[in-house]
């Protein structure tokens, strides 16, 4: 295994009304290539600005981060817009074109890069039928649910097929069945192209289901990382127990004593 992501010292502060509001306080972190790495936080912990930061969208402070042992921020921005193809990016409001066809949505990366014209369709084609809206592609995102939106999300975000998949709370605002169903098929894209990806969440069950390392982001600095299994066994941060703690509440909770309604 070698280290795709390194994250050294970063920070990163907001200056609303004036007043230093430190966003990212010295965060290191390290993910392996072809991993699903998960960070979980509350929210407001920083982890949007964290991923924001990753691909550039938002100016970093100080520190470094490597993506595949090139240092991002270092990038000029030509060079920046050659590295952005290596990296997709999927998020909780799916951002999508509503005016624009599951096609034209799919193929809009495709269109803003060097890929070849010709080759387009059957792109977007190959790519639909992995994430399985092969049968879609006319249809605007307003036909679609939660679960069909953000396959669109995932196929938009991986049809350059980058490096890196950045996931931002990408299932908090499905149903759970829905969830399963697109943390599977993260798995299987996972499995069949080794892409790395960060699993940013304030949902435990969602880490516990698809990561085996993860890390807790708290205030903006990492309080813990390692096997997603010793920290629900052995939290050693505030929120690492608070979220451990919650979780084994709800599997102990003893559904023969409802409200009764
Ligand atoms: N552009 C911005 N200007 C000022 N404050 C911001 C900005 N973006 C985020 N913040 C603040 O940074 C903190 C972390 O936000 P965010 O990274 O979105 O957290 P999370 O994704 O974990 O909920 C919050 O207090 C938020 O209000
Ligand atoms: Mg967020």
């Amino acid at each position: 295994m070698s280290t795709y992501l390194k994250i050294t010292d970063l920070h990163k502060s907001f200056y609303p009304q004036g007043q230093q509001l430190k966003v990212l306080d010295g965060i290191n972190l390290e993910v392996e290539k072809g991993e699903i790495f998960g960070i979980i936080g509350f929210s407001g912990a920083g982890k949007s600005t964290l991923a924001r930061c990753i691909n550039r969208l938002e100016t970093s402070d100080t520190g470094s981060i490597e993506l595949g042992g090139t240092d991002i921020l270092k990038l000029s921005k030509k060079e920046l817009l050659k590295e952005r193809h290596k990296i997709g990016m999927i998020f909780q409001n799916f951002n999508l074109f509503d005016s624009m066809t599951v096609y034209q949505n799919i193929a809009y990366p495709l269109k803003v890069s060097l890929f070849p014209k010709s080759k387009i369709k059957e792109r977007v084609q190959e790519t639909a039928e992995l994430v399985g809206l092969k049968d879609k592609l006319d249809a605007h995102p307003g036909a679609l649910s939660g679960g069909q939106k953000q396959r669109v999300g995932i196929a938009r975000a991986i049809v350059n097929n980058p490096d890196f998949l950045i996931s931002d709370e990408a299932t908090s605002a499905l149903d759970p069945q829905t969830t399963i169903q697109i943390l599977d098929l993260l798995k299987e894209i996972n499995a069949k192209s080794g892409i790395t990806i960060l699993m940013i969440t304030h949902e435990l069950d969602a880490i516990r289901y698809i990561c085996n390392r993860m890390a807790v982001l708290e205030n903006g600095k990492i309080t813990e990382s390692g096997l997603v299994r010793d920290i629900f066994e052995n939290p050693e941060s505030k929120t690492g127990e608070l979220f451990a703690r919650v979780f084994k509440l709800m599997q102990n909770v003893d559904l023969t004593h409802g409200s009764g309604i």
